[in-house]
């Protein structure tokens, strides 16, 4: 019975302050945890959007500048889901506070940003997750606990691709809700940041560490008006990226993110090859794990698709019944549980700061090759 209240503030009440307001809803009602979310204030800009968020998703107060939020007494952790631009600041000053922070992936604008707010949050020795939730798909989770039982043996090939079309028009602007994305000075970096940041973390998650990588990026649409201006400004994202890597256990991989591959809207899919067995995940068709076994009867040897949603399969005991499936929301619920259940059994759930603070690293790199056209080192954690 989850008897401890722990309150949360949220910054942000945009696509990722709805699914993580849902996930603090929910998880009590699924979990049985000892502590229990209380949604007690959210924060945003805009008063009249914000009061209409809060009261839809149940937050108790408001509040219009994250400085107030991140002093309130009443605040137990401090949650953000506000464009990466704002992501250090906000951090470093909730754990100067004593808070717990949760903080939206990517992690930072770059490494060195990174570096920073780890050493503040270490330095604060306060809670820490970043919302990579793609690992709490279950079909993820089962990935990874397969991968661990040593039956994919030697790992060869991991290629990843997450695949988008909507800003193929020349006539979207650049800065905003949303088209922040388009907007490097709040964004950071375009589908680096962005979309590989999730193929990244999944592949350290799973295949542990890359060591060098050698990148191109395209800016198709190479200028768009500002919201914020007015103005015709030059854009400084990446549209496309792709890049081959080398793993430190030895495998070779691709990655490929775009958000100009028309008729894609979130293909995220990533395939790993082992000298026995091969995995294979799609995000559209989320619930499911394609696996291929070679030890199998060689005349019914084949792709296997599994059916993620039996009662022993990662956090699906927790759900309905075995058959019944679950969905995008689900993976926020379940980073939710994880991190109530770290606190819990002192175990922090990842990835931590630290652990994004790799995927950022990777990043850096990618784009340092890019714009110099060389293989490049990827800076590993201390
Ligand atoms: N984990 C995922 O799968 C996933 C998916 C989408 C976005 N994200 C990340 O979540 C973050 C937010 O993205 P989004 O899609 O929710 O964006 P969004 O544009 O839908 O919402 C951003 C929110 O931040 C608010 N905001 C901006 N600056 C602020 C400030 N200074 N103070 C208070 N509020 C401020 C905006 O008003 C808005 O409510 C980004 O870092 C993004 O990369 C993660």
């Amino acid at each position: 019975m989850a008897s401890k209240p722990l309150n949360v503030g949220i910054v942000g009440y945009g696509f990722m302050g709805r699914t993580h307001a849902n996930g603090f809803r929910k998880v009590s009602n699924f979990f049985d945890l000892e502590y229990r979310p209380v949604l007690r204030a959210a924060c945003g800009r805009d008063e009249a959007k914000l009061k209409a968020y809060a009261e839809k998703w149940g937050w108790e107060t408001t509040e219009t500048d994250w400085r107030a939020l991140v002093k309130r007494k009443d605040i137990d952790v401090v949650d953000i889901c506000t464009p990466n631009d704002s992501h250090a600041e906000i951090a470093i000053a909730a754990a100067r506070e004593g808070k717990m922070v949760l903080c939206e992936k990517p992690l930072s604008m770059d490494g060195a940003e990174g570096e920073k707010m780890v050493a503040e949050i270490e330095k604060a020795g306060v809670a820490n997750m970043v919302w990579y939730n793609y690992r709490r798909a279950p079909a993820v989770t089962l990935a990874k606990q397969i991968i661990d039982s040593g039956k994919l043996g030697k790992i060869f090939h991991y290629r990843a691709k997450f695949l988008q079309d909507w800003t193929i028009s020349a006539d979207l602007p650049q800065g905003g809700a949303g088209l922040w994305r388009l907007d490097a000075k709040a964004a950071g970096s375009g589908v680096t940041g962005d979309l590989l940041a999730h193929c990244i973390d999944t592949a350290l998650w799973l295949n542990g560490s890359i060591s060098t990588v050698t990148a191109m990026t395209e800016t198709f649409v190479k200028q768009r008006t500002h919201t914020a201006t007015g103005k015709v400004e030059e854009v400084g994202i990446d549209d496309a990226c792709a890049f081959l890597a080398r793993f430190s256990n030895g495998s070779l991989a691709t990655f490929e993110s775009t958000r100009y591959a028309r008729g894609h809207k979130a293909l995220y899919t990533f395939e790993i090859n082992g000298e026995n067995a091969s995995i294979f995940w799609d995000l559209h068709d989320l619930h499911r794990l394609q696996f291929f076994d070679y030890a199998d009867e060689s005349r019914t040897r084949g792709w296997k698709s599994i059916h993620v949603t039996d009662g022993d399969h990662p956090y699906m005991g927790n759900w309905w019944v075995p058959g019944l499936q679950i969905g995008y929301e689900h993976t926020f619920v379940h980073q939710v549980a994880d991190f109530l259940k770290g606190l819990e059994t002192k175990t922090p759930a990842g990835p931590t700061f630290r652990d994004a603070l790799e995927t950022q690293y990777v990043c850096d790199a990618v784009l340092s090759s890019a714009s110099t056209g060389s293989w490049t080192k990827v800076k590993q954690l201390a």
